[in-house]
C-alpha cells in the first residue's frame, strides 16, 4: 500500500488548559492513555496518548511560574515522564527508574521553570519501555517563554507553530510497527499526521521544529532551496538570527526557524524536504518530503526578526575535564550498548560532579557507521569543538541539551552544574540505543569537607 501525500492538513496541537492558576502557579491533569487517531488518511491507529490527544496538547509555560502536572497512567505498561530540556529537581526529572505504575499509578511533577524560554517536550523514559512507548506517541511540547521573547515581536499566534517532525512504520492494518524493520513501510508525520499540507498566509511563520523521532535524522530544506532565518536551538533563541537554506536535527533537538512567504503567489506549493541521507533500501520519493506548504494570499505582518536576539549567558571556567565513549555492537550479534564500555545500570553511579562545578565532557562516537547523540538531563551546554575544530559560529552557538555525534566523530561540550543537587542521567537520544543501555547516571552534590 502506498500513503498518498499531502492530503489532510497538519493541525496545530491545543494548549492545555490548567485545572487552576494560583499566584505564580499552574495547576494541570493529564492521563496517559491508549485512543486511536487518524494519523494514515481513512485509518486508525491505536497510540499511547495523553488525555486521548494524539498529538498531544501543548503546555505553555512562563519563566517564574511553576508549573504542576498531576500524571495518571492508565496504560498497561509502566511510564516516566521527562520534561526534555528543563532544570528540574530530581524528584520532578522523571528518571528512567522514577515509575509511574501502569493502570492507574499516579504522580506530580513540579516545573520551577528558573530558567529562560525555551522549546522543551516531555516525553516517556521508563527504561526499556521508553523507546517502544515514545514511538507509539507518547510525547507533547511544552513552550517555556519569557519577557525578553516576548518583546522581541517575532511572528505569533496563529503564525508561530510548534511542530513535532518523526518517522514511524505502519502494518497493512494501519498499525504502527515498533519491530518492523520493512522501510516501505516507513511514513514521515508531522503534528501526527503523515505526510500532511499546511496552508500558510504570504507573511512571515515561525515554525518551531521538534524532532520526536527514535532514531531519524533530519536534514530540512525548502524544495526552491530558498533561505530562511534560524533563530533558536534547543534551549531557546540564538544570539542572532542565522540565514541558512537548511538546519539538521538528531533525535530529541528542536530549531526555531522563520519562513517569509511573503515573496511567493497565492496559489503557490513548496515542500519541507529531508536531505539526510536514507538508509539502504528506503524509498527516497517518500523520505525525501516532509510536509507541503500552501501559500494561500497576503497577510498583514507587523512581526520583525531583530538583528540581535538575546545575549547567552557567560560560560565559566572549566574545571574538570570527562570523557564518554559511545559504542554500539553494530553487527547485531547482540542488542547491546555502552557508554564508556558500560551498559546503563541504575544503581551505579557512573559519574560525580560537585555542585557547582563547569566541566568540559569530550563525547566521542566509537561507531563507523552509526550516528549517535548525546543528551545531558538538568543543565543546557555549549558545543566547544566538533571534530577538533573550534564551534565559534553557526547553528551550535546556543544553548543546547542534546548534540549529534557523527561515527567516528568527536564533540567537545562544556556545562556547570548548578541549581540542583541529586543524580540524573546522559544518553544517546536516539532513543532505542538509550533502552539498550548507551545511559549513564551523574551525581551532583556539594562537597562536605
Ligand atoms: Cu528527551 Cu533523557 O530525554
Ligand atoms: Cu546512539
Amino acid at each position: 500500500t502506498t500513503i498518498p501525500q499531502f492530503q489532510q492538513a497538519m493541525p496545530v496541537p491545543p494548549t492545555l488548559k490548567p485545572t487552576s492558576v494560583s499566584g505564580k502557579a499552574a495547576y494541570y491533569e493529564m492521563t496517559m492513555k491508549e485512543a486511536d487517531a487518524e494519523i494514515l488518511p481513512g485509518m486508525l491507529t491505536r497510540v499511547r496518548t495523553f488525555n486521548g490527544s494524539f498529538p498531544s496538547p501543548v503546555i505553555k509555560a512562563a519563566s517564574g511560574q511553576r508549573v504542576v502536572i498531576k500524571q495518571t497512567n492508565q496504560l498497561t505498561v509502566p511510564t516516566s515522564i521527562h520534561l526534555h530540556g528543563a532544570h528540574v529537581p530530581q524528584s520532578s526529572d522523571g528518571s528512567p527508574m522514577d515509575l509511574i505504575a501502569a493502570g492507574g499509578g499516579s504522580k506530580t511533577y513540579t516545573y520551577p521553570n528558573n530558567q529562560p524560554h525555551a522549546n522543551m517536550w516531555f516525553h516517556d523514559h521508563a527504561h526499556h519501555e521508553e523507546a517502544e512507548t515514545v514511538y507509539r506517541g507518547l510525547y507533547g511540547l511544552y513552550l517555556l517563554t519569557d519577557e525578553k521573547e516576548q518583546s522581541l515581536n517575532l511572528p505569533s499566534g496563529a503564525y508561530d507553530v510548534p511542530i513535532a517532525l518523526r518517522d514511524g512504520r505502519f502494518d497493512d492494518a494501519g498499525q504502527l510497527a515498533y519491530t518492523m524493520n520493512d522501510p516501505n513501510r516507513t511514513v514521515l508525520m508531522a503534528n501526527g499526521k503523515a505526510w500532511p499540507y499546511f496552508k500558510v498566509a504570504a507573511r512571515k511563520y515561525r515554525f518551531r521544529l521538534f524532532n520526536t523521532s527514535n532514531m531519524r535524522f533530519f536534514a530540512l530544506k525548502l524544495s526552491d532551496n530558498s533561505p530562511f532565518q534560524l533563530i533558536g536551538s534547543d534551549g531557546g533563541l540564538l544570539e542572532k538570527p542565522l540565514e541558512v537554506t537548511s538546519v539538521a536535527l538528531s533525535p530529541g533537538e528542536r530549531a526555531d526557524v522563520v519562513v517569509d512567504f511573503s515573496r511567493y503567489d497565492a496559489g503557490t506549493t513548496l515542500v519541507l524536504e529531508n536531505t539526510r541521507p536514507l538508509r539502504p533500501g528506503e524509498p527516497v520519493e517518500q523520505l525525501s518530503k516532509v510536509l507541503q506548504f500552501r501559500v494561500t494570499g497576503p497577510a498583514r505582518d507587523t512581526s520583525v526578526v531583530p538583528a540581535t536576539l538575546r545575549t547567552l549567558p557567560p560560560m565559566g571556567t572549566a574545571t574538570v575535564n570527562r570523557s564518554f565513549e559511545l559504542y554500539v555492537d553494530e553487527t547485531g550479534a547482540t542488542n547491546n550498548a555502552y557508554i564508556n564500555g558500560q551498559a546503563y545500570d541504575m544503581s551505579r553511579i557512573d559519574t560525580e560532579i560537585e555542585y557547582g562545578a563547569t566541566e568540559i565532557w569530550t563525547i566521542h562516537n566509537a561507531n563507523t557507521r552509526l550516528p549517535h547523540n548525546f543528551h545531558v538531563h538538568l543543565v543546557q551546554f555549549r558545543v566547544l569543538e566538533r571534530g577538533g575544530q573550534p564551534v565559534t559560529s553557526g547553528p551550535e552557538v546556543a544553548l543546547k541539551d542534546t548534540v549529534a555525534v557523527q561515527p567516528g566523530e568527536t564533540v567537545k561540550i562544556q556545562a556547570t552544574f548548578t541549581g540542583y543537587e541529586g543524580t540524573y542521567v546522559y544518553h544517546c537520544h536516539m532513543i532505542d540505543h538509550a533502552a539498550m543501555g548507551m545511559m549513564g547516571n551523574f551525581r551532583v552534590s556539594a562537597t562536605r569537607s
